[in-house]
């Protein structure tokens, strides 16, 4: 059994979120530009033998979740063998789990194969649901492709299905209770997300953006909300709605950070560990993987990625300094870190 991944501030680090491309389907104003987005180079995005290979070295360092992310995953063409190969991975402690967060597009099509993969756990990305705010919002015309994309998921066996929406001002704050009534009419369970910096267009402003506190309020005014206790790790506190069954979750990554209980690294479509969303470190795989491909063993390639992993670890902060003064926006958007 190899050693788990134990950061300099005791957190045991289980879930790696794997971003599969940087191309997106939509163009949300909140995470890319229109246009002149700087695109990843297509030879330097990690092949499927490439993530198979970093994701059993992680496996065996413990990690147990692989959130597969964007961009859009599923503008992947070969996704379903992505799961497929990560979801026959065994850890320590048994199988992975194979996750994903999608925008819901062309979902209906694939989710089957999917499943039949060994796909477990579906979040999909809504922050709207006005059809012409869709529109404005991503400035794509795909809110129909969306609803299917959900419809697919709600008729699936998928549980808990979860709806992310950035909550964002003069965009959808006055519809936060419509979202979450959508969300309970399909059966599925909302999570608010509070707006982070990390759009391409650098606009973030910490003053006009919608809270924790806030979204509270305005859903306190349709319902009664009464927290649920034993949060544990999960970035989404969670309330119960008029009693329950139903519940709303808020991740309120600025106002009350949550990273004492993080448990999560990151690698990017071309082949970086990041330890976290707000970090400017990298650390760097494509030496391992190609530079000396050909003249390297399996066995010490597979040594070399677990000894880059934990460094990664050993340099994670105790958290991200996004309410100090002196923050400074990580380089690459969402779209090229992953959600
Ligand atoms: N702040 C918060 N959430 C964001 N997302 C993208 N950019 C931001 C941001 N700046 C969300 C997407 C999706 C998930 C992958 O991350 O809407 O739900
Ligand atoms: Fe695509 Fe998600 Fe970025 Fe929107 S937020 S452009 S859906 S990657």
């Amino acid at each position: 059994m190899g050693d788990r991944l134990v950061d300099t501030h005791g957190r045991v680090h289980r879930d790696l979120r794997i971003s599969l491309t940087d191309r997106c389907s939509l163009r949300c104003t909140y995470c890319m530009p229109e246009q002149g987005n700087e695109w990843l180079a297509r030879s330097s995005i990690l092949s499927t033998d490439e993530i198979v290979e970093v994701a059993e070295a992680a496996a065996h360092l413990g990690i147990r979740t692989f959130r597969l992310t964007g961009g859009e995953p599923l503008l992947r063409r070969d996704i379903v063998d992505v799961v497929h190969r990560i979801a026959r991975i065994e850890g320590p402690d048994g199988r992975v789990e194979v996750a994903m967060t999608t925008n819901g597009i062309s979902l209906a099509d694939k989710l089957p194969a999917l499943i039949e993969a060994g796909l477990t756990r579906l979040n999909i990305s809504i922050d709207t649901i006005d059809r012409q705010k869709f529109a404005d919002l991503t400035r794509r015309d795909r809110f129909d492709d969306v609803l299917e994309g959900i419809a697919a998921a709600a008729a699936s066996e998928l549980r808990p299905l979860k709806l992310n929406a950035v909550a964002m001002r003069g965009v959808n704050d006055d519809e936060l209770a419509d979202l979450v009534q959508f969300a309970m009419d399909v059966g599925a369970q909302l999570r608010f997300i509070e707006q982070m910096p990390l759009d391409a267009g650098h606009t973030w402003d910490r003053t006009t953006m919608v809270t924790r506190e806030e979204i509270l309020e305005k859903l306190g005014e349709r319902w009664q909300l009464d927290p649920v206790p034993g949060r544990g790790g999960a970035p989404a506190e969670k309330w119960r709605i008029d009693g329950g069954p139903h519940e709303v979750g808020v991740i309120a990554s600025v106002t009350a950070p949550f990273c004492g209980a993080c448990d999560r690294l990151r690698l990017t479509a071309d082949g970086q560990f990041r330890n976290c969303l707000f970090s400017n470190a990298e650390y760097d795989l494509t030496g391992v993987l190609r530079d000396t491909a050909a003249s390297v063993a399996p066995i010490e390639r597979a040594a070399a990625i677990e000894a880059l992993l934990r460094s990664c670890v050993h340099g994670k902060l105790p958290g991200h300094a996004i309410n100090d003064p002196s923050f400074l926006q990580p380089a690459r958007g969402m779209n090229a870190i992953g959600g």
